[in-house]
Formats: structure tokens, sequence, C-alpha cells
């Protein structure tokens, strides 16, 4: 994934360069909160929203504040008309088109029905896990052994990818994540990307077609049947769009939740992994104060649709709008000691999946992958360590995580 994100939001505010500020950057979202709350970054030519009530506020209002990066008086139509498939997905739309997209899938993703699937699941988990324990000893990389295989096999599964053909789906999908090391930010490597992304997308087209004439019990033929209000159909173009909506918003999030996860638990020390050990209940309480104390996504756009005041600053009609939900997570008008890891924190109303018309559809999802995870490395370990004192964020302007998490372990 590149460094900006699909809306165009460029790279880091320069406060927050570097290695070291990308993976705590919760000192100076302190500071902004008490001083600059809402503040305009004419570098990057976007305002900085950072706390809690502010950032509700926002999300609870898409009349005012619009996802469609269309409305940014700084939008320019990408060259590709493939890059532009996914402003057309929902999460680029206001109600009332959104609101027609999301009923395409929204059923998929509820608990109810998640859990036909989950025992398959746990499975898939587990092959992974039991493969990494075996392999490693008491070693194991996190992020590539499972955080990051697991989502990108569920997703594949959901859609209706066959199992012959994953091995190729995961490559192009670790093509489109990997990150260009700091030497290797190169043509070469943006080409592969494209490439992998233009024979991801021709695939897609492919399972589109072949799933209008033969439609199965899958997401992919659901999202090529469905009929919206007016009884059309999506268009091939939108039917992509979603397909790629669901894997770039799916998987890397999940994965640094995961990842994300194992390094608060670690950190908190003491007996934490042990009292999490076969307490359901106890372990996703501690997953949503994971959401909230280092949340996967930190940071989302939104346009301004018209003039608005916002803490005596005025935000003229089509500015771009640069909400940290990392910040208002650690807020603390709204949470005791909201700089502590505390895994018993409940309920916390975090921010981590957003809020609103736009909050996260995967939600349900995430939250079964990340207790799937969490409960299959308890089972298997104990005395869980980081191995690596020189981690290395997630290089995406919105993505908050590690690149990669060695830990050392006494297997159980
Ligand atoms: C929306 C976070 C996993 C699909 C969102 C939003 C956030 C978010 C913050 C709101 C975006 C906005 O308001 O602009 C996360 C996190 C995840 C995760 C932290 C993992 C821990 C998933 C998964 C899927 C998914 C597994 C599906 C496979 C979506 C979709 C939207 C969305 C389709 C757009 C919803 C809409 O516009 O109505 N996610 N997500 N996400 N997420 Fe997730």
């Amino acid at each position: 994934m590149s460094s900006a994100n699909p809306q165009g939001l460029q790279a880091f505010p320069d406060e927050l360069e570097g290695r070291e500020s990308w993976l705590e950057p919760f000192d100076w979202y302190r500071e902004m909160r008490e001083e600059n709350p809402v503040r305009y970054d004419a570098d990057r030519g976007s305002w900085d929203v950072f706390r809690y009530d502010d950032v509700k506020r926002i999300l609870d209002d898409d009349a005012t504040f619009s996802v469609n990066p269309r409305l940014a008086n700084d939008f320019v139509e990408p060259d590709n008309p493939g890059e532009g498939l996914i402003f057309d997905t929902m999460l680029f739309q206001d109600p009332p088109r959104h609101d027609e997209l999301r009923g395409v899938v929204d059923d998929q993703f509820r608990p109810r029905t998640l859990r036909e699937r989950e025992p398959h699941f746990r499975e898939l988990a587990h092959d992974l896990l039991d493969t990494a324990v075996a392999e490693g000893g008491d070693e194991m990389e996190v992020v590539s052994d499972l955080a990051y295989p697991f989502p990108v096999t569920v997703i594949a599964e959901l859609l209706g990818v066959p199992a012959d053909e994953r091995d190729r789906f995961k490559e192009w999908s670790d093509t489109l994540v990997a990150a260009a090391s700091d030497d290797d930010a190169s043509e070469a490597f943006l080409e592969r990307q494209q490439q992998a992304q233009m024979e991801m997308a021709q695939y897609f087209v492919e399972m589109i077609a072949d799933r209008r004439e033969n439609p199965r019990d899958d997401l992919l033929s659901r999202i090529v049947t469905a009929e919206l209000s007016d009884g059309s159909r999506l268009s091939r173009e939108e039917a992509l769009g979603m397909c790629i909506l669901l894997l770039v918003a799916g998987n890397i999030t999940t994965t640094n939740l995961i990842a994300n996860a194992v390094r608060c638990f670690a950190d908190a020390g003491g007996d934490l992994f042990d009292r999490l050990r076969g307490d359901e209940r106890g372990l996703t309480t501690a997953l949503e104060e994971v959401l909230r104390y280092r949340s996967p996504v930190q940071a989302m756009t939104r346009i301004a649709a018209e003039d608005v005041e916002l803490r005596g600053e005025t935000i003229e009609e089509g500015d771009r709008i640069i909400v940290w939900l990392g910040s208002a997570n650690r807020d603390g008008r709204q949470f005791d000691a909201a700089d502590e890891f505390r895994p018993d924190r409940s309920p916390t109303q975090q921010l981590g999946f957003g809020h609103g018309t736009h909050y996260c559809l995967g939600a349900p999802l995430a939250r079964l992958e990340a207790e799937i995870a969490l409960t299959g490395l308890l089972d298997r370990t104990e005395e869980i360590r980081v191995a690596d004192d020189d981690l290395r964020p997630t290089r995406s302007s919105f993505v908050y995580g590690v690149e990669s998490l060695p830990i050392r372990y006494d297997e159980r």
C-alpha cells in the first residue's frame, strides 16, 4: 500500500515524519489536543481534528462532513480510470447511494452469518499456528506467520476464490501491501505493484463474469446478483470496486489489530496471558482496549460540504479534514487514564472502527478473526516476549502497526 491513502491524504504531517514518531505518535496527539485541537496545516492543505468530541461530531454529521473525495477543492480525477473505481464504493459515497451499496453485502458481515463459518475460520488459524510452532521452535514472526495470512485467506474464501487459486491470490495481496524498503521506494517496486493490481483486477473481472452466469453461495455472487431499489444491478466496475474495497479495507487493518494485540499484551506483562487464556469474554474486552490504545486505523478523511465553524475556526466548503481516531481514542476527557493500557476497561466507546454511517462494515469479522487468532496463540504458547527492540512501523499514512513482530515464547 502506498504511503498516500486513496483519498489523497499525503503521507504524514511533518511532525510525524520518521520511524519513532509514527510508532508512538501519542505525545504529539496530546500536545495537539491541548494546544491546537482544530488546526489548518498549510503544507498538506488540510485541517486536523484531535479531540474525541469533535471527531465524533464530524462522524455524526455526514451532510456537512462528506466522504466524497470529489467535493475536495484540490481533487484531481485519476488518469487511470481503474484507480477511480474505489471512489464509487460505499466508503466514498454519502447517503442515499452509500446505503444502497452497503445493503448489498451487510448481512454477510453480521455476527450471526459469520458464526456459521466460524469453525472453518478456526481451522485456518490453527493450521497456520501449528505450522509456525512446528517450524519455529520457540520463535515466531507474528505478522507473516499468522496476522497477515489469516485475514487474507478468510476474505478470499468469503469472496469465493477457489482453494487452488489462493496462492496466486495471496501473492498479489503480498505485493499490494508489501512496503518498499527504504532504498527500494523505486520505480521497479511501483511497477510490480501496478502489475499485481492489474492482474488481480483482471482475475476479478473473470470471476464476476462467471458468477453472473453461474451464481454460487459466495460473497461475489451476492455482489453481482443483488438488486438495488430501482431494480438495477451493480455494474461490472462497481462490483470490481466492491471486491477491491473489501480486500483493501479488511486485510492490513486486521493484520495490525492482531499484531498490535500481541504487542500490547506482551508489553502489559504480568500474568495477562494466563488470565486471558480460556476467558473468551476477557479476551473480547481486552481486544476492544487494543482497538482504543493502539488503533489500527489512526486517521480518516472528510470533506466539508459547506462552510462550517469548529472550535472558532472556519472550515470552508471543499476543505479536507483529517479526523484523528488514534488521538480521539487517547483523549482524557473521554477515557480515564487514557494513556494506560487497561485490558479490563469496559465499556469503552472507542472509535477504532469509526462511528456513524460509515462505521466499519467488517467490525464483526475483524473482532472474530482477532479473537480466533489470539485464542489459538494463547492455547499454544506461554511467556510471550517481543524479540525485537527495533520495531518498524507499517508504512502507511492511516494504518498503524508494525511491519513485523518477532516473538519468543515457551511452548505449552
Ligand atoms: C470502514 C476500521 C476491518 C470493511 C471502516 C472505517 C474504519 C475501519 C475506521 C470507517 C471509515 C470512514 O468512516 O471513513 C477497520 C479496522 C479493522 C477493519 C480497525 C480491523 C481491525 C475490516 C474488515 C472489513 C472491513 C475485516 C471487510 C472485510 C470495511 C468497509 C468499510 C469500512 C467496507 C466502509 C463502510 C462504509 O462506508 O459504510 N473500517 N476496519 N473492515 N471497513 Fe473496516
